[in-house]
Formats: C-alpha cells, sequence, structure tokens
C-alpha cells in the first residue's frame, strides 16, 4: 500500500521524523503565521472552469526559460541549511531536480557550498540524458566582497541564474524560532563560506563575518546588509552576464522599477510567510505584478504551492513556473534524494491531471479564462 499519495502527506510523514529544533525552523512563519497560512488558503479560494471534448491523451509540461528547456514548471526553490533535512542536502535535492529536467536554486546559506553541489551532479550530465540547471540565491552581505565573489564561483562552477533576494534586510521574528531558541546543529556549517573563514579572501572579511562562517550561527541575522536598494542591484547587474532575479517583489510598482532598472525576472514571494507577517498570499499579489510586466521578463512565484491545481492556478494567473521551498524539505527528511524525486513525481502527476481535466494540453494552453473571475478578483 502507498502511504504517500500528495505532499501534505510527504509533510506528514516527514514532520513526524523530525526534532523540535528541526521542524520549527522548517515550518516557522513570522509572527502569527497568517501570510505562511494565507499563501494555502488562497490557493484554495480559487475556482478553476474545465472546458471538454478536447483531445488530451497527450499533455506536454514542457517551458522553456532563458532559452534553457524544463520537463516541468515547478521549480526547488532555495532554502538554507538543507543538511538539516538530510545529511546529503543541496546535493540530493539538487540531483533530483536535474534527474527530473526542472531548476534547483541554491540558497547561499547552504550547508553545501556551491562548487560541492555541481560536483555532486556531475555524474548525472555526463551521459548527455540529463541537463543540470541551477541558479544562485543571493544575500548581499554587509561585506559585499563575499557576495560579489559567490557570484562569480556561481558562474565558474555553471550556475546559469543569479536570485538576489530583496525581501530580509532583518530576518523576519519567527516566534516559535525565538521560543525554541533554534540552532544549526554543531556539525553542520556553511559550506560557502568557509573560504573566506580560512583567509582565502584577497579583500579580507570582517572578523564578525569569519566568526559568524566558523560557528554557523544565524548568519541572516547577522550579516545581510540592510541598506540593499536599487543601486545596488544595478551594481549586481553590472557585475554578471547571467540572468538577475529578484525574490520577494509582491507589488506592480517594485515590479515596474525591476523592469525599469533592468532585472531579468521576478519571483513574487513571501518567503513562505517568514518575513512581514499580514502581507498578502503570493497568488493574490501576483496578477498585478503581472499585468504591470506585460511579458517583458518571466515572472515566477512560491509560497503554499502543495498541488497540481495549485501550480495550474499560478500559471493561469500568468506566472510563467512556480517554486516549492518547504515541500523540498519535506522530500529530503523523508528519503533524501529519492524523497525528492517522490515530491517533483507526485505534483507532476496531479499538474498534468489538471491540465488534462480542464482541457489544456500545453502550458502555454494555460490562461486567466480557466479560473473563476471572481474568485481572482474579489470585490
Ligand atoms: C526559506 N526560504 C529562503 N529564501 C531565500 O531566499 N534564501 C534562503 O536561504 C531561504 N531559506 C529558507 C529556509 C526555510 C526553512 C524555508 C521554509 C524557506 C524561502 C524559500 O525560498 C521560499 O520563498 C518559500 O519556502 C516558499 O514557500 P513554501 O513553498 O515553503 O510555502
Amino acid at each position: 500500500m502507498q502511504r504517500i499519495s500528495c505532499l501534505a502527506d510527504l509533510e506528514r510523514e516527514a514532520v513526524d521524523k523530525l526534532d523540535l529544533n528541526t521542524r520549527t525552523f522548517f515550518q516557522s512563519g513570522a509572527m502569527d503565521l497568517l501570510t505562511r497560512d494565507d499563501n494555502r488558503e488562497a490557493y484554495n479560494r480559487i475556482r478553476i472552469i474545465p472546458r471538454m471534448l478536447r483531445d488530451v491523451s497527450k499533455i506536454d509540461t514542457s517551458l522553456s526559460i532563458f532559452g534553457q528547456t524544463f520537463k516541468s514548471p515547478v521549480f526547488l526553490a532555495a532554502s538554507a541549511n538543507q543538511r538539516m533535512a538530510h545529511t546529503d542536502g543541496e546535493i540530493a535535492a539538487s540531483r533530483s531536480a536535474c534527474k527530473h529536467g526542472v531548476l534547483h536554486v541554491l540558497s547561499s546559506i547552504s550547508n553545501y557550498s556551491i562548487e560541492e553541489v555541481s560536483k555532486g551532479v556531475a555524474d548525472l550530465t555526463e551521459s548527455g540524458e540529463n541537463t543540470s540547471v541551477r541558479w544562485l540565491q543571493l544575500y548581499v552581505f554587509q561585506d559585499r566582497h563575499i557576495s560579489y565573489d559567490l557570484v562569480k564561483r556561481a558562474e565558474q562552477a555553471g550556475y546559469t541564474g543569479i536570485v538576489v533576494t530583496v525581501d530580509t534586510p532583518y530576518a523576519g521574528r519567527r516566534l516559535d524560532n525565538i521560543r525554541s531558541t533554534f540552532r544549526v546543529p554543531q556539525h553542520l556549517s556553511l559550506g560557502n563560506f568557509e573560504k573566506y573563514a580560512d583567509g582565502m579572501h584577497t579583500h579580507s572579511p570582517t572578523a564578525e563575518s569569519t566568526r559568524l562562517a566558523h560557528q554557523n550561527v544565524n548568519y541572516t541575522n547577522y550579516q545581510i546588509d540592510p541598506s540593499l536598494n536599487w543601486n545596488d542591484i544595478k551594481e549586481i547587474k553590472k557585475l554578471t552576464k547571467l540572468p538577475v532575479l529578484l525574490k520577494g517583489i509582491l507589488t506592480h510598482e517594485d515590479a515596474a522599477i525591476a523592469v525599469d532598472v533592468g532585472v531579468d525576472g521576478i519571483i513574487v514571494s513571501n518567503h513562505g510567510g517568514r518575513q512581514l507577517d499580514t502581507v498578502p498570499a503570493t497568488i493574490v499579489a501576483l496578477p498585478e505584478v503581472v499585468d504591470a510586466v506585460k511579458k517583458r521578463i518571466p515572472v515566477f512565484v512560491d509560497g503554499g504551492i502543495l498541488r497540481g491545481t495549485d501550480v495550474f492556478k499560478a500559471l493561469a494567473v500568468g506566472a510563467d513556473a512556480v517554486f516549492v521551498g518547504r515541500p523540498v524539505l519535506w522530500g529530503l527528511t523523508y528519503d533524501g534524494e529519492k524523497g525528492v524525486d517522490l515530491m517533483i513525481d507526485l505534483i507532476n502527476e496531479e499538474l498534468r491531471l489538471a491540465m488534462a481535466l480542464s482541457g489544456c494540453i500545453k502550458i502555454s494552453d494555460i490562461n486567466r479564462s480557466y479560473l473563476l473571475k471572481s474568485d481572482l478578483y474579489p470585490s
């Protein structure tokens, strides 16, 4: 008998396996968890309007972004410290993404380094059957040289995009983490910062960043530069030829500025409800961003996506693809790489079925006419 039939089952099984420290780190959101929970509930409030009598015997979920082809529009979001879920951590997630022909975003605050993850997937691409597509999620640290060096390292290690997280000038107030005095286990380090801690960097980082890298305390709280602004984004654009995306945009105003400054893509995100509580659910913010961008650059969304129908709804609103965050952690916790395989297979199967049952044969068929308008724009 198969016990895991959907991502909610996977979450339940994974949560049962975790200790309190890890469980609260993965599940937590800011303050009263209103945005975290609303991310999910907002999807539940949207109805799909299906069309019948179209030949749906062949469903094609493939798509292309920045000239790269993917087998499905469900991508793996960045999350910190994935070895807390499974010893293979980010390497397992990246391998699973590679085998499934989807994108994997590596967090700056990963346990395995940029280079280790590239090496960890190399055998899969040797046969030429798989293409590994990885982007680096970038936090802009007070010691800018570190962030800029991470970009260069990502370029050299074959990453094809840089995702700058812009909703985290300070870490959100996550009450459960505060109550349980969250700690990253002693045996885990932040792979990307060991180089600087060893003093190999030509521009010596601050003593504080070195100390933090060694101790692996909550880097986010202490090191992210709260002065980050649009000028820095222009600097990062100058620094690299890779597409630069902004993660954490929630308004049409910011989306318009992003396009103006030459950003290559936007991820509508509220950090899984972990930053400012009571901001809108991402599926609620998505329409105004899509409308402001007018297809000039790709728009992605994450937050609360758990079912194929959620993916369908996000694409119908106008997202080019979606990211799942916590489900990667549930897959890893459940069974490492195989658990992430299971997670991806389940949600892709649900997406294919949602497309077939609503009369959409390919990704570009999906549009707003498949959603009940009054659900999308409630009065
Ligand atoms: C995150 N997220 C995140 N985002 C980011 O830009 N850098 C990071 O290091 C992390 N770390 C992180 C850790 C954990 C435990 C979680 C749950 C999330 C946010 C992540 O990329 C994504 O925006 C959300 O997880 C999406 O929401 P769902 O899919 O988890 O509901």
